[in-house]
């Protein structure tokens, strides 16, 4: 699932196509026509999905509307690869220990929208990406993967952004082998 310019979903492609993971990208779920993430997924040649969220403008309906997608597609994981609705309890509840989100900071710190102008704004020294299991409370649930990158004196947003994002690319591949077996595992 991916909303704007869908690095993290390219990269989880390449993943499973270098054999890094073993694993299938069998289909893109956007909210968004203009999204560079549909792009990507023409480029390389993953079935790609509309689900505009402005048809469904009640929450549930456009988690509903996901769901159907998914089953249909038969689908084992959910990945939110830059997904920027929040999700209603019935996807967890139909996918459960199944959907996995990434976030550019540490969690749990800076939670929610702009983590890496939090990140700045707050000073640390520190700081990086979690890619967690998603439970119902927004940039929650159990953290599988973690990644840290220095914050740099001289950094914007926009230099904070791209080195969180190159560990990024890193991570999520390792966290959706991780709740894969997790879920193998029990
Ligand atoms: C990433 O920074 C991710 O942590 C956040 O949304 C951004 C998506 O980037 N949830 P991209 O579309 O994968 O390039």
């Amino acid at each position: 699932m991916a909303s704007g310019n869908g690095s993290n979903f390219e990269a989880l492609v390449e993943a499973c196509r270098s054999g890094l993971l073993k694993a299938t990208v069998g289909m893109l779920v956007v909210n968004n026509r203009d999204c560079g993430a549909l792009r990507r997924a023409e480029r390389l040649t993953i079935p790609c999905r509309l689900i505009d969220h402005r048809d469904h403008p009640k929450r549930p309906s456009l988690d509903r509307a996901l769901i159907t997608t998914f089953r249909e597609a038969a689908v084992d994981l959910v990945v939110m690869a830059g997904w920027v609705r929040i999700i209603a309890p019935v996807l967890l509840e139909a996918f459960p220990d199944r959907v996995v989100n990434i976030h550019p900071s540490l969690l749990p710190n800076f939670r929610g929208v702009d983590a890496v102008g939090q990140a700045l704004a707050a000073g640390v020294r520190i700081s990086g990406c979690t890619a967690h299991l998603v439970s119902e409370e927004v940039d929650a649930g159990p953290i599988l993967v973690q990644a840290a990158v220095p914050v740099m004196a001289s950094d914007t947003s926009s230099s904070l952004a791209a080195r969180i994002h190159a560990q990024e690319h890193r991570i999520l591949p390792l966290a959706v082998r991780l709740a894969a077996e997790r879920l193998h595992h029990g």
